[in-house]
């Protein structure tokens, strides 16, 4: 059995998904992959995806989840693809069912929310917020 799609904290890095993956770019294209490194601080010049910026940067990141978590999404089964799109100058949005894995081991579970992406929000890896408060511009 396949297992679900499932998102990996890398601290000070970038969010690990593998399993059956859309990522929704900017502009509507959609890309299926089986894995993909998504930018969390916010500096990548390649975003959604990582382009190792967060290592030159410094980004302080613990890996841990600090707040916020996955919600359960309507008519969303184990198997199906779990779709991550670019909210404009704001996180990665959900739909789909995901794991999100914690350094420590802790998970959260869901089909929809919101991921932060621009490496501010005290609840990382979900977003708060503070996105629109730094006036982070993701193109
Ligand atoms: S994208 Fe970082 S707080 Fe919303």
């Amino acid at each position: 059995m396949r297992p679900g799609n499932q998102a990996k904290i890398d601290p000070g890095g970038p969010l690990c998904v593998t399993g059956a993956v859309r990522v929704e770019m900017p502009g509507g294209e959609v890309r299926e992959m089986s894995e993909a490194a998504l930018c969390r601080c916010g500096r990548s010049q390649d975003k959604p995806f990582c382009d190792g910026s967060h290592a030159v940067e410094g980004f302080a990141d613990d890996g841990l989840i600090h707040g916020g978590r996955l919600a359960p999404g309507e008519d969303s089964g184990e198997g199906d693809p779990v779709t991550l799109s670019c909210a404009a100058n704001g996180p990665l949005l959900v739909r789909g069912p995901l794991t999100v894995v914690a350094e420590d081991g802790r998970t959260s579970s869901g089909a929809k929310g919101a991921l932060c992406r621009c490496g501010s929000s005290a609840t990382k890896p979900f977003c708060d917020g503070t996105h629109r408060r730094t006036g982070f511009e993701a193109a």
